[in-house]
């Protein structure tokens, strides 16, 4: 396993994809928490199924690591049906997505992760496939060039994004459901590393299971990660068994704070606060200083924060808060020029 050990709950960071695909909810009931879209996706898939027709075209969009690609997954099997997956910066010349959609068989997902990442020649492509199920190109070359329409069979494209503001208009017009995944609350968070610990025949108690939970930045994939440091702790520690002190103790060792905070994320807030004086800042000088790239921060770790409510975003920059202070044990500094319409 070369896990980065720089980040190591990078939730971003794939791994360990091949025990997560073990862990994957198969069906919508499975699927712990995120009520109000697993509602709406139930909706979705049973009126499908009765008019015997394929499903809408689904965007998820949200932070890595909240479940995307498994419900993905998930729609697939509800529905009966295929699916293939690729992700945007796979897909380099239209010739390739051609040759994928006339593969495709009826009803069947086309799931493309990082959809945000198409190319703009590849993406017109997508338009008249989505919305006609149909494959435009022309042959031949100067006057006699001529267009052909090739129909294609009805299918279903899930995108997944965890940048909404960059899916193209068009693009974004052509799904008939938009869903948001957001951050786990605590209850499912501890649903979910019990129903883990439970496949992997970990022993875990109550305060352990809680510990993982609230530590895990309400993201499953970071929270399951956890759960595998916190056994490995454990056996060479405890005998195998898990308890909040032992929890307690490998996550502190992992340097992840009581709210979920790793390194990065304090650097973050530490670097705003000492060398911009609390922010604003932008996020690509924020990155610079830390020598980070800024789609980590502005696809992990700022999100996160953002609902912890530990920066604010400003049209200036991002803002470090006072609960930001209060948590890093910094003494907030009343007066600030820049801070006082915050309180
Ligand atoms: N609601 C859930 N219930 C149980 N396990 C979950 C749930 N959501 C996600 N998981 C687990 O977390 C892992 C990560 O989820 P997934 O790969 O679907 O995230 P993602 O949103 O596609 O992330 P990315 O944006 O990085 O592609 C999955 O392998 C799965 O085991
Ligand atoms: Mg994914």
């Amino acid at each position: 396993m070369n896990e980065l050990p720089a980040r190591m709950i990078d939730p971003s960071s794939k791994t360990e994809d091949r025990f997560d695909l073990t862990m994957r909810p198969q069906r919508l009931a499975d699927v712990i928490g995120q009520e109000r879209v697993k509602k709406n996706l139930r909706i979705l898939i049973d009126a499908a199924l009765q008019r015997n027709d394929p499903l809408e075209h689904v965007l998820f969009y949200g932070p890595p690591g909240l479940g995307k690609t498994t419900l993905a997954h998930v729609i697939a099997n509800e529905m009966k049906v295929n699916i293939k997956v690729t992700s945007g910066p796979a897909i380099e010349r239209p010739g390739d997505l051609a040759a994928i959609l006339t593969n495709l068989h009826a009803g069947d997902v086309f799931f493309i992760d990082e959809i945000h990442r198409l190319g703009r020649a590849v993406e017109e492509i997508l338009y008249p496939a989505m919305e006609d199920y149909a494959l435009d190109f022309v042959v031949g070359k100067g006057p006699s060039a001529r267009s052909i329409r090739l129909k294609l069979p009805r299918f279903t494209v899930i995108g997944a994004t965890t940048r909404l503001a960059l899916v193209t208009a068009p693009l974004r017009a052509r799904f008939g459901a938009v869903y948001r995944l957001d951050y786990y609350d605590v209850e499912s968070m501890a649903a979910i590393v019990a129903r883990a610990a439970g496949l992997l025949g970990v022993t875990i108690d109550e305060g352990g299971i809680s510990e993982i939970a609230q530590r895990g930045r309400g993201t499953p994939r970071v929270a399951l990660r956890l759960l595998r440091r916190v056994r490995d702790y454990a056996s060479v520690r405890a005998n195998g068994v898990i308890t909040r002190p032992i929890a307690c103790e490998a996550l502190d060792l992992l340097e992840v704070d009581s709210l979920g905070l790793d390194d990065i994320d304090r650097r973050v807030l530490r670097t705003i606060i000492e060398k911009y004086n609390g922010g604003p800042v932008g996020v690509g000088t924020i990155a610079a200083s830390l020598s980070e790239e800024s789609d980590t921060i502005m696809d992990v770790v700022e999100p996160y924060l953002l609902q912890l409510g530990m920066i604010e975003r400003t049209p200036q920059g991002r803002v470090v808060t006072r609960i930001a202070y209060e948590h890093l044990g910094c003494s907030f500094p009343n007066g600030s020029p820049n801070q006082p319409t915050l309180f």
